[in-house]
């Protein structure tokens, strides 16, 4: 039995809906997909406009819009250098964004909330697929654990306002994502859409060959966005339990099976060569989806297809990709 207000079904197309972080590569995605869905009175603020870090406009924000609903897709996001580099910052103000924005909901009541965290979350040694259950049953992966405290300090907060309040919030944990809107710079990117740029410059300076780092061995797992925010919308009309949910395809392919994919949507036709003495990070890292597909859901853009339409993402935004 449920110990939350939760009943399944369609959320209130009518209803004010605020999406944090609605520019981001999630945030834009799951704001495109409940427009399509109908929604009328969708709600966003771009960092410049409101610092979810500043405890009182955050406050006040939400004492003037009253959103019903919100996705909490605001963080301070970054590749292993960046999280290795800043893990202050990749603490501090991921735990500010979000316990304001969830305590400023839980003054104004916000009825159905949806957290978004990482796989980063889960043990660096936890077996392959990784379980919802085996969170919090060993060591995290030094290089990122700040952020990845942070998530689970979020994902703590969401089971204590259902414990305390009977709120039916929830919490997502999505594996890699990747698609329009993702982060294209050098220093920040993830490998996906650093992949895609990379050879995207490659085909177009005529490079014979494009190295890459390590073996290429590693096995990845990648979900479009588009899935993603499809995903979150079905989770928050359908799900409700205390316990985070993973967003993935369930299958994964190589780093080498990646690099070509990629070289073939670009249409680079050099050599694909690898740097074997550098570092190749975790060998495997998969999300076990088998509870979001008993929840009745599933992705549906294949890897291949997904890549070629982000590649006309990237050239069509040229000038407005985050560079
Ligand atoms: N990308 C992935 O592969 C991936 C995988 C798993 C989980 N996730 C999770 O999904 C969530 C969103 O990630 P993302 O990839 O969409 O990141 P992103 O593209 O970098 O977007 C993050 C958004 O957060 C906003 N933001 C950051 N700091 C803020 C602040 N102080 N005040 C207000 N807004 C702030 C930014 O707003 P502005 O643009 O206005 O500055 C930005 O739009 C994160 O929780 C992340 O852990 C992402």
């Amino acid at each position: 039995m449920s110990e939350t207000s939760f009943t399944p079904g369609a959320l209130d197309r009518s209803a004010t809906f605020y999406v944090a972080g609605h520019r981001g590569l999630v945030g834009s995605a799951i704001w495109r997909r409940l427009e399509d869905e109908g929604f009328g009175n969708l709600v966003g603020r771009a960092s410049s406009e409101l610092d979810l870090k500043d405890r009182g406009a955050v406050f006040e924000f939400f004492a003037a819009e009253k959103p019903r609903y919100v996705a909490l897709a605001a963080a301070k996001v970054g590749g292993i250098l960046a999280n290795n580099t800043y893990p202050v910052d990749f603490l501090s103000e991921n735990l500010r964004i979000q316990t304001n924005v969830m305590d400023a909901a839980l003054e104004h009541g916000v009825e159905r909330l949806l957290f978004l965290g990482s796989s980063c979350i889960y043990p660096k040694l936890a077996p392959q697929p990784l379980k919802e259950e085996y969170l919090l049953t060993g060591h995290l992966e030094p290089t990122n654990d700040a952020y990845a405290i942070a998530k689970i300090a979020g994902i703590l907060q969401v089971q204590a306002v259902r414990r305390q309040y009977g709120l039916p919030w929830i919490s997502a944990m999505p594996t890699n994502l990747y698609g329009p809107g993702d982060n294209f710079s050098p220093t920040g990117s993830h490998v996906l859409p650093a992949l895609i740029r990379r050879y995207e410059e490659a085909r177009l300076s005529g490079a014979e060959s494009v190295t890459n780092w390590g073996t290429g061995s590693p096995l990845r797992e990648f979900l479009h966005v588009d899935d993603m925010a499809e995903a979150c919308l079905y989770l928050l009309e359908n799900y409700d339990g205390p316990e985070q949910v993973n967003v993935g395809v369930g299958t994964d392919v190589t780093i080498r099976e990646l690099a070509q994919t990629v070289a073939d949507a670009v249409g680079y036709r050099g050599a694909i060569e690898w740097e074997t003495t550098k570092p190749d990070g975790t060998p495997r890292k998969l999300m076990d989806v088998s509870k979001l597909t008993a929840l009745g859901w599933k992705a549906s853009i294949g890897l291949d297809e997904g890549i070629r339409s982000t590649v006309e993402w990237f050239r069509e935004h040229q000038d407005d990709f985050r560079k």
